[in-house]
């Protein structure tokens, strides 16, 4: 079966990417990308393409091209749903927030009712592809709202998590390392949805890079791979609040480490704390599975993952406050960077915000610039948390787009986002207006130690001693 007509459920950060990358690549099929949320599809179909909800380096010029060719942004889910040979369900997956599994089982509140959509409106059959991270044996409750509810149609279910990293989506949607596509290995029709998805993918990336699994195998995969990364970043934090105290340098340590070809060279930087939709919740999602099969040693290994990187974001701001002769109440302090990560729109689970909540309940005067992230969303991420008041918090915390406006008469700065434009800052000007001694606090290890201090800052670094 050739795939001719394709609908998206979800226009976030993995559906929207992907299938603009799809559309790029494959001008044959129809793709239709639907949202129930009326204000990002309007953004999507912007004409001011500076508009889009995501920024992604590449995305723009993909969508120019690709947009009202074979790439069409809806609200209208039932119509692309009937239309289409395949469905990929890209919704969020947001941790739960409420009653058994608070706080670490994955809310399936919205894939399960794009399934009940999907299975009210199909009048033929469908492949549904799962997108967004799931826990494993998703795909069977899919399948089994899908048969019990439908019109009688078959459905196949297909796993095929997304691998890309927020800020190179484009690149690694382009040239990923591998592509994952679980299905029902033991029948003729799982076998022929599976080849269907391949022959797409296969328009651009080499059959050796599609992998197929079994659908179980390819859920967890997907929880694995992040747990894997999150745990090489929180193994080199754990790293470098031992060499801030022994005097040995965590780059030098990632760069000798990471030589061994049996280590290698990536997801070795120390920082203030990994962030993103992902890493946290996958792990969150680990660890609940394992105790739900009473595998408490593998649930608690995998937990402290996510503790150390609890500790590091903590003990950076921790580092201010007492670098600061234990006091920030009243005092500017100006963080560079929002987003969890550079070349990136997105906030969510960024260090910064716990960074900045610990620092207000110090009563801090907070001064945020990040490059792209918008002031609505600095708020929302904070009033989320619920630590005080909507208006506390904007009354703490002001964000500023002038990075320099921004610094001015602060008593420190706090590097939280790598951004590469801080790097070519005029750092002696900004020296100049902050108050004295001025302090920075390179969260990131971005800026250059012996340049600041020639200016005449107290530089600290994570990683390193003074
Ligand atoms: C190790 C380091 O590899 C080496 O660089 C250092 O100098 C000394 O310690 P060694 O202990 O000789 O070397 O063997 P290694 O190959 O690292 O294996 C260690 C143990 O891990 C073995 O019991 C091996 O069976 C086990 N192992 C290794 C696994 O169980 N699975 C693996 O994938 C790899
Ligand atoms: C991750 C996975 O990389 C991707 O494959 C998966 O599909 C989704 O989750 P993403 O969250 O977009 O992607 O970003 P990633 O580049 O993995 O970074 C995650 C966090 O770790 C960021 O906050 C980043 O700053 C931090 N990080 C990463 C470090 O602190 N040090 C490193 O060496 C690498
Ligand atoms: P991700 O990073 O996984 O892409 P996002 O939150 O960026 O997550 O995007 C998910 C999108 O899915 C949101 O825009 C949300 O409005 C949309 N969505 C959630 N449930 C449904 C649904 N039932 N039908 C259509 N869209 C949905």
């Amino acid at each position: 079966m050739k795939v001719k007509n394709i609908c998206c459920i979800g226009a976030g950060y993995v559906g929207s990417p992907t299938m603009a990358v799809v559309a790029k690549q494959c001008p044959y099929i129809k793709i239709t990308i639907v949202d129930i949320n009326e204000s990002r599809i309007a953004a999507w179909n912007s004409t001011d393409l500076n508009k889009l909800p995501v920024f992604e380096p590449g995305l723009d010029g993909i969508v120019k091209e690709v947009r009202g060719r074979n790439l069409f942004f809806s609200t209208n889910v039932d119509k692309a749903i009937d239309e289409a040979d395949m469905i990929f369900i890209s919704v969020n997956t947001p941790t739960k927030t409420y009653g058994k599994g608070k706080g670490m089982a994955a809310d399936l509140k919205y894939i399960e009712l794009c399934a009940r959509q999907i299975a009210k409106v199909a009048k033929q059959d469908k492949i549904v592809v799962e997108k967004s991270t799931l826990p494993v044996r998703t795909a069977s409750a899919i399948k089994s709202i899908l048969d019990n509810t439908g019109n009688g149609v078959q459905f196949q279910i297909l796993s095929n998590p997304e691998f890309l990293a927020e800020g190179t989506a484009v690149q690694d949607l382009l040239k990923p390392d591998r592509v994952l596509i679980g299905g029902d290995t033991s029948s003729k029709e799982g076998e022929l949805a599976m080849k269907a998805l391949v022959d797409i993918y296969a328009n651009w990336i080499s059959k050796e890079r599609i992998l197929t699994t079994n659908v179980w195998s390819s859920e967890l995969s997907k929880l694995t791979a992040n747990a894997f990364l999150a745990q090489r970043v929180s193994s080199i934090n754990a790293m470098s609040e031992i060499c801030e105290k022994t005097g040995a340098d965590v780059k030098e340590v990632s760069k000798a480490i990471g030589m061994d070809s049996r280590i290698g060279p990536k997801f070795l930087n120390a920082s203030v704390g990994f962030g993103g939709s992902c890493f946290q919740k996958d792990i969150l999602n680990l660890v609940y599975i394992a105790k739900s099969y009473g595998l408490n040693e593998v649930a608690d290994y995998w937990e402290q993952v996510i503790l150390m990187n609890e500790h590091q974001k903590n003990r950076f701001s921790d580092n201010i406050v007492s670098t600061l002769y234990n006091t920030v109440s009243g005092k500017k302090i100006t963080f560079l960077g929002w987003a969890f990560k550079k070349d990136t729109n997105d906030t969510r689970e960024s260090a910064a915000i716990k960074v900045a909540d610990n620092l207000l309940n110090e009563q801090a005067q907070v001064s945020v610039y990040d490059p792209k992230v918008p002031e609505e969303r600095i708020y929302t991420d904070l009033d989320y948390l619920n630590t005080r008041s909507s208006d506390e918090n904007k009354s703490l915390l002001t964000i500023n787009n002038d990075p320099y406006k921004a610094c001015k008469d602060s008593h420190a700065i706090a590097i939280l986002t790598e951004w590469d434009e801080f790097k070519n800052y005029d750092w002696k000007s900004i020296y100049k207006n902050m108050q004295k001694p001025a302090f920075v606090f390179d969260g990131r290890g971005l800026l250059n130690k012996e340049e600041l201090k020639e200016i005449g800052f107290i530089y600290y670094n994570i990683g390193t001693g003074n």
